[in-house]
């Protein structure tokens, strides 16, 4: 696989078969992506990787604490604006069409999104972790290292969805993970083996096209 179709290829996975990742190719996959860049040669980034007991203390804390609360560092920005907020309605409703999920059927909808606490079924979580006193250049980082996490993973098969759902439980992972208090939780991961059984693995976000988002001057 080449770089252009990991790239083009990855996508967020929400249906996993149960078979394990092992931790040999764990490993594999954040020796590749250890070399991601970062301002400075920071490397802002570190990763708790829970499997098997660890994974179900970690599914278990987020059935005792949701909805939990995703603090000053919300998810997304109050009142999105568009294009944004067009583009976030439409892979829902994408998503929940797969689904069969109606748009009034805010139960069906609130169990899917539980699903993200039981890692849509994968037999791997990671979470990433960034200190707290980083800015949002070092944020920015860590979100390259996270790509190429996933980048990584496909490459040999495994399939991830990133979840930054996980926010609303920073504060109880945290005392979990025994974090210092100078860190904290940015996102988790969801690592596996795709079930293409499963319709909701067949939906293919839209993306803006190129001159949507790019101007080229001096050509
Ligand atoms: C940092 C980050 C956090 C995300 N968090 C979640 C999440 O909590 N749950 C989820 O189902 N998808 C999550 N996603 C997946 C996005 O919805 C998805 O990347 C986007 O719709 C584009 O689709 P694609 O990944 O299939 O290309 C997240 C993506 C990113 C980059």
């Amino acid at each position: 696989m080449n770089v252009s179709e990991a790239i083009k290829s990855r996508i967020s996975i929400r249906a996993f078969t149960p078979d394990p990742v092992p931790e040999p190719l764990l490993r594999e996959i954040i020796e590749v992506a250890r070399f991601a860049p970062s301002g400075g040669n920071l490397q802002p980034w570190r990763v708790i990787a829970v499997a098997g007991a660890e994974r179900d203390a970690v599914t278990a804390l987020a059935k005792a604490n949701l909805p939990g609360d995703e603090g000053e560092r919300f998810i997304y920005p109050p009142d999105l604006w568009e294009p944004y907020r067009s583009r976030r309605f439409k892979v829902g409703e994408d998503m929940y069409a797969l689904l069969g999920i109606g748009r009034d059927n805010k139960p069906a909808r609130l169990m899917h999104l539980a699903q993200n606490f039981e890692f849509f079924g994968a037999p791997v979580g990671l979470f990433f972790i960034i200190d707290k006193a980083m800015g949002y250049c070092q944020w920015a980082h860590l979100g390259m290292f996270m790509q190429s996490v996933a980048l990584a993973a496909l490459d040999r098969g495994v399939a991830s969805c990133m979840q930054e759902a996980w926010a609303r439980l920073r504060t109880p992972l945290a005392a979990h993970f025994g974090l210092g208090d100078h860190e904290m939780i940015y996102c988790g991961m969801a690592l596996g083996y795709a079930d293409m059984s499963k319709p909701v693995n067949t939906l293919r976000s839209d993306r803006a096209e190129v001159d949507e988002i790019a101007v080229f001057r001096g050509f």
